[in-house]
């Protein structure tokens, strides 16, 4: 079978972790969560590419340009999350698995937060594990695109 290839998706800010707000947040680099990610894909037999972003259109058009690249993404579309109907409906365009992760707990947290732009278009969502979150899509990911379709 062909090695399976997910796309990570990094939102605004996300590029300050371990700096940002380390009682929310963690101390956990973003270096260290890519790093993380790259080694766990070896395990599950699949490879991970990174990317992140403090612009909306930049993660527009990576959105658009997974078309046939890709067999999943898993995306942190940070403060994106709660308005962006942009990155919602470039998520619309593809029809690979997405998983939208956060590392906080979103509904635990200022209103404004508890909506969430992509969570009716995604496969599904984790959030509150801090960078455990990502590690924690991953391995539904393998496991999803490793099935063949259930719908
Ligand atoms: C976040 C939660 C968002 O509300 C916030 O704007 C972020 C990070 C998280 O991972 O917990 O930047 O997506």
């Amino acid at each position: 079978m062909k090695q399976r290839k997910i796309l990570v998706i990094h939102g605004p800010n996300l590029n300050m972790l371990g700096k940002r707000e380390p009682e929310i947040y963690g101390t956990t680099t973003l270096e260290d969560i890519n790093k993380g990610l790259s080694e766990k894909a070896i395990k599950l037999g699949c490879s991970v590419d990174t990317f992140q972003s403090n612009h909306e259109g930049d993660i527009v058009e990576k959105i658009q340009d997974t078309k046939g690249k890709y067999d999943s993404i898993i995306i942190n579309p940070a403060a994106y999350t709660h308005t962006s109907v942009a990155i919602r409906d470039a998520l619309l365009l593809l029809d690979i698995p997405v998983i939208e992760i956060h590392l906080s707990n979103i509904y635990k947290r200022e209103p404004f937060r508890h909506k969430s732009m992509l969570a009716d278009v995604v496969s599904g969502q984790i959030s509150g594990f801090g960078a455990n979150s990502y590690f924690l899509a991953l391995d539904a990911i393998s496991e999803l695109i490793s099935k063949p379709s259930q719908d």
